[in-house]
């Protein structure tokens, strides 16, 4: 039996949602989920109100996804304008530098609403129209969600590039998205380190297939030296300065594109997942006012990076199209000390807190005394994204940080679902630690076997989701039938997750990972076909086989078996350099943990790699390689399990 941790009283008796309202409205969600979008819908403030609500097939012949497909509205219009005659002198977003002797800022709506319009008209004025594609490649700081704002306003495509991704990585986005602008800074400043973001775009650009960008807005961040290529190149200031603080916002349609963000699969290529304006934003502000039990005067912190999805629905999405204050911070939590993060709590009076287990657990990993010397008494609910997390923490997290008062919602989603599906609503569902407990509104999850049977009652197996949710992604951009075969193929009229899950006799979901060759190294997603694509491109380099391996604060670490090309010797120096190659082709974020030369790879008869091997040999689990009397020659596994890396 696992432990339960009910909803605490008092918590209940304030909730947004209670659990008579969630049994009744889930009910109601999946039996007429017609009448329930319909009625949600009114959160938003439409243009166009829509008469359309639900227009899904997962079928092949007759594949669509639409929601709200008659409506029309505007993103920022819902995150600023709607809030200015009441919410006005409010502040929407909280500004921590990295440098904590460096002052916080405090941004109103009525300010954020003013700046979002500048830098539309800016971008107007550099011929920026409705459908065209912005890079936007920014630290954490308020002109990332400015930026992102800016062209949901004229109705400009974002696509925000993680500041950890490499030259290389910017040009693959900027070629696929075929983007006419970049948005980023002279530098980023993480933990007191400097990242080149500006010289990081110069790299990217000299590269094949980037000459769609037609300029680069420069914000001054640092005052950091920066090369400026003119005409390419315009300061942001300069550029927004001047610039009429009223912009008249675009009609979108609700199926319009509001964001392209790239993600790994289980191929070399990441994939650009489009997520569209009006049942995207509809499903940011409504998962993040339920699962976060959102009340006017909370401040609320998500301690994410915009770069990823996380930051996209609930830093900037979510939060704003409910008008609440949130936080940004541009830091990392181990710098100036371990403390740093419940330090910025008691400087902000921060009640809503949402991290992910990586952190948690490298926290834990100093101890109880960085939390323990600050006050947190202004916490109220905490919150888990982007892997499981592990009992142990998920008990220092309750206890150590919340003091055994906050309930935690264990939240899974993914990029492709562009908000919530599986979570406990914090004044209605009892927690158990390690599992993301029961669906959201309209969520049919259900768990699969191989063959794609749908199982009854307490089972494992691969999840799946049976019916579309306004959230949902809506296709790879520029690659529809890449959409299709990925999530659809697979279980026929179902969606697959690629994950695995377990589901228990009170029908709780407990997510094990994923099932695909996707990795999780600290809650960000890589795909092993990418790292060793990254690796073969190197010339020394023949093959390369790349997995994921248990790690204690990771979660998931990376570990590269590389064969190479005849003639060449192995050494340290050539391991160090296709590590640094990795990191150059890639970004720091897909680093190999242990990289392993392997004179032979094993592979069966017909020349597949047999990764399950090569997970058993990085894990150090020899006894756990199964039948390896099918590969091509067996001898190759002994040489691999002798010289094994790591401890
Ligand atoms: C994958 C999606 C969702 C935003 C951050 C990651 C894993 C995410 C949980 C959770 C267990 C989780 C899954 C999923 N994941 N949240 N609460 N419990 N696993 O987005 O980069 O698209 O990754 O992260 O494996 O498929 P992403």
């Amino acid at each position: 039996m696992s432990d339960l941790y009910p909803v605490p009283e008092g918590f209940a008796a304030q909730a947004n949602v209670g659990k008579a309202d969630y049994e009744r409205d889930y009910a109601e969600s999946v039996r007429d989920p017609n009448a329930f979008w319909a009625r949600a819908a009114q959160r938003l403030e439409w243009m166009t109100p829509p008469t359309r609500i639900r227009d899904v097939s997962y079928d092949r012949g007759d594949f669509r996804i639409r929601w709200f497909a008659d409506g029309e509205l505007n993103a920022s219009v819902n995150c600023l304008d709607r809030h200015l005659a009441t919410r006005g002198d409010k502040t929407a977003l909280v500004f921590e530098p990295d440098d904590p002797a460096a002052e916080p800022r405090h941004v109103t709506y009525r300010e954020l609403h003013a700046r979002v319009c500048r830098l539309a008209n800016a971008l107007r004025s550099l011929g920026v129209g409705k459908g065209d594609r912005v890079t936007i490649y920014l630290p954490m700081i308020v002109e990332a969600a400015v930026a992102m704002l800016a062209c949901a306003r004229i109705g400009a495509v974002h696509t925000v590039v993680f500041g950890g991704f490499s030259a290389n990585s910017i040009a693959d986005r900027v070629r696929d998205s075929g983007s006419k602008l970049v948005i980023t800074a002279d530098e980023g400043l993480r933990g007191g380190k400097k990242v080149p973001l500006k010289a990081n775009v110069d790299a990217a650009l000299k590269l094949p297939g980037t000459t769609s960008v037609e300029t680069v807005l420069v914000v001054r961040h640092t005052g950091g030296a920066v090369d400026m290529q003119m005409p390419r190149d315009r300061w942001y200031d300069a550029v927004v300065d001047g610039q009429p603080d009223s912009c008249e916002p675009e009609r979108m349609n609700a199926e319009d594109p509001l964001f392209i963000l790239y993600t790994s699969g289980s191929t070399g290529k990441p994939k650009g997942v489009l997520h569209t304006t009006g049942g995207y934003l509809l499903y940011a502000a409504y998962t993040h006012w339920a699962v976060f039990d959102l009340k006017e005067d909370d401040v609320y912190w998500c301690t994410a990076d915009v770069g990823w999805v996380t930051g996209h629905s609930y830093i900037v999405y979510g939060p704003l199209a409910n008008g609440a204050t949130a936080l940004m911070f541009e830091g990392v939590p181990s710098y100036p000390d371990a403390s740093r993060f419940w330090q910025v709590v008691d400087r902000h009076k921060v009640t809503i807190f949402y991290t992910a287990p990586t952190a948690i657990r490298a926290l834990m990993r100093d101890g109880d005394e960085p939390v323990k010397r600050t006050s947190r008494a202004s916490l109220r609910l905490l919150g888990s994204v982007g892997e499981p997390i592990n009992p142990e923490a998920w008990r220092w997290y309750h206890e150590v940080v919340g003091d055994s008062r906050c309930p935690i919602v264990d939240t899974w989603w993914q990029t492709e679902t562009g908000g919530i599906l599986i979570t406990p609503l914090p004044g209605a569902i009892d927690a158990k630690p390690g599992s993301a407990t029961l669906p959201f509104f309209g969520v049919r999850p259900a768990i699969v076997d191989a063959a794609g049977n749908i199982q009854e009652g307490a089972c494992e197996g691969n999840l799946v989701l049976l019916d579309s949710w306004p959230g949902q992604m809506r296709t790879v951009y520029g690659d529809d039938q890449r959409f299709f075969d990925t999530y659809f193929s697979t279980y026929p009229g179902m969606y697959f997750t690629g994950d695995g899950a377990r589901r228990d006799e009170d029908g709780y979901y407990w997510i094990t990972g994923r099932v695909d060759d996707v990795i999780n190294v600290s809650g960000h997603r890589i795909g092993t076909a990418e790292v060793e694509s990254a690796l073969v491109l190197h010339p020394k380099v023949a093959e390369a086989a790349v997995v994921g391996f248990p790690h204690d604060v990771k979660g998931q670490g990376i570990y590269a078996y590389v064969t190479l090309v005849a003639g060449e010797t192995e050494s340290d120096e050539l391991l160090k350099e296709l590590v640094a190659h990795v990191r150059k082709e890639i970004g720091p974020i897909a680093s190999p943990d242990f990289l392993q030369w392997a004179p032979g790879l094993p592979k069966t008869r017909s020349g597949k790699i047999m990764r399950r091997i090569l997970r058993k040999i990085a894990e150090n689990a020899p006894d756990q390689l199964g039948d390896t009397s099918t590969l091509a020659d067996p001898s190759v596994v002994d040489s691999l399990v002798k010289n094994r890396q790591g401890a």
